[in-house]
């Protein structure tokens, strides 16, 4: 893709974003705060939308699985023990005129500089080497590590707050659980506990809309197993074929996803495997979503710093330490990526429309219904007979009645909803509809004793 195209694309899916209640910059009025979105009417339903999808077929679908909602605010020792205090950093550098800040490995590999491997002291040796300026022009200081934590203080009293964090990834609210969800529900091995729930990394650039942001919720399953190779490796290529499934259903075309596998020195501190879902983005092939065996690392650890016994008792009455697997994914990534996979500029009647073509279960609206004129009381009260109707049967269900009916296709065209309902003259004798399909544009005719089953 061209350049301007991608930009065109990323522009147009941000305008559209915010025009139409999808996504608006948090705290707008106030100049925005980078990193952070909001998600307006039409966004917060496809964010359920996904959220609902991802329950099913992760939890609901299957019989081991527990989900849990843990607390965002987790003690200092949480993070020491889970070996984010120490190791969940990223390379900074400064512009020295200017302070603005930058990820030093993304400078270098925009120089076209292979990272992995690199130590901190060597990036500044590079950039210093290849005399690398920052994107103003001016020289670039030496990099630091960076601590991606977001922290905060507990308590009234000053001088006897507490250190706490805002969770950076939502994984520890299940490892601290996991003793609790074994005594509570007396799971046998395999079993997963899943979740969903923000999260917070003070990203150091974020950017692209919602692909790096600082506040953003994650999917994840943590999935326990006994702790042998084969097991790890039965269950690591099982939940990475799963997830991959999972995010084909957000109606994303399988050329646009691949895996990747992390270099040994690119892996998170606590992965012994870790393999990534890729999406390829007008921006680049990017990180949708991660499969990590985690081994017993995050059991181990916090067994040690809590005191707290986080064993398991197998069936012949013998204590392990189980290994976990992991699949965690964003859900702004999922959204954007999902926006972008299916906006659409057609041709129909001769005039360009823009389609998003959401897949029926993450639409926002499921269906719209029209009367053909709003001047003529006895469309509209057949039309929001039908509207009522429908709506007890698939909640999100829109009603409008402003502008010309090829307008109103358009509105609904733009936001992903898969059928338009017009009731016209002919409704008032025939008691039928006319239906219209977003993908095909096509009409038919439906009696509206009929409508609830034909839309199902
Ligand atoms: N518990 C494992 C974990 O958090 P991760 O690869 O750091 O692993 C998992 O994050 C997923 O969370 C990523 O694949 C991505 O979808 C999402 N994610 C991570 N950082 C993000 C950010 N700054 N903005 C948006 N999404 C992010």
């Amino acid at each position: 893709m061209a350049n301007h195209e991608v930009e065109n694309k990323m522009e147009k899916l941000i305008s559209l974003a915010k025009r139409r209640g999808f996504v608006f910059q948090g705290s707008e009025i106030y100049g925005g705060l980078s990193g952070v979105w909001d998600l307006g009417p039409l966004g917060s339903i496809l964010n359920e939308n996904i959220k609902k999808y991802w329950t099913k077929k992760f939890v609901e679908d299957r019989e081991e699985m527990y989900k849990i909602s843990a607390s965002i605010l987790m003690p200092e020792k949480v993070w020491e023990a889970s070996g984010h205090t120490e190791s969940f950093t990223d390379p900074l550098v400064e512009d020295v005129e200017t302070k603005k800040r930058y990820r030093a490995d993304h400078v270098l590999e925009d120089a076209g500089v292979e990272t992995f491997n690199m130590s901190i002291e060597e990036m500044g040796e590079k950039i210093d080497e290849l005399e690398l300026k920052s994107p103003d022009g001016n020289a670039l200081g030496k990099p630091k590590v960076f601590n991606l934590l977001m922290e905060t203080y507990l308590g009234a009293v000053d001088g006897s707050k507490d250190k706490a964090y805002l969770r950076g990834e939502i994984t520890q609210g299940v490892q601290v659980n996991f003793k609790n969800v074994l005594d509570s529900m007396r799971p046998k091995l395999p079993f997963g506990i899943g979740q969903i729930g923000k999260a917070f990394r003070n990203e150091i650039v974020p950017g692209q809309f919602l692909f790096r942001v600082r506040e953003f919720e994650q999917m994840e399953l943590q999935y326990y197993i006994a702790p042998t190779k084969e097991e790890g490796e039965r269950w690591y290529e099982f939940w990475k074929a799963f997830s991959m499934e999972w995010y084909k259903g957000l109606g994303i075309k399988e050329e646009n996803l691949r895996f990747r596998q992390h270099e040994k020195d690119e892996m998170a501190h606590y992965a012994k495997e870790a393999w990534d879902i890729e999406y390829k983005t007008p921006f680049g092939w990017k990180e949708a979503w991660g499969i990590h065996h985690r081994g017993d690392w995050d059991l181990r650890r916090h067994q040690e710093y809590s005191g707290t016994s986080m064993q398991y008792i197998d069936g012949e009455g013998n204590k392990i330490t189980p290994h976990i697997i992991e699949t965690s994914g964003g859900l702004g990534r999922a959204m954007l990526f999902t926006l972008l996979d299916n906006y659409v500029e057609d041709e129909v009647d001769g005039n360009i429309r823009t389609v998003l073509a959401l897949p029926r279960h993450l639409a926002p609206v499921t269906v719209a219904v029209f009367p053909l004129l709003k001047n003529k009381p006895e469309l509209v009260e057949k039309a929001r007979e039908v509207f009522t109707a429908l709506k007890k049967e698939f909640g999100n269900v829109m009603f409008d009645d402003n502008g010309n009916i090829g307008k109103r296709y358009r509105r609904q065209d733009e936001i992903g909803t898969p059928y338009c309902v017009t009731v016209d003259f002919d409704s008032l004798e025939g008691n039928d509809v006319t239906v219209r399909n977003r993908d095909t544009a096509e009409q038919e005719r439906v009696k509206i004793e009929d409508l609830i089953s034909k839309l199902s």
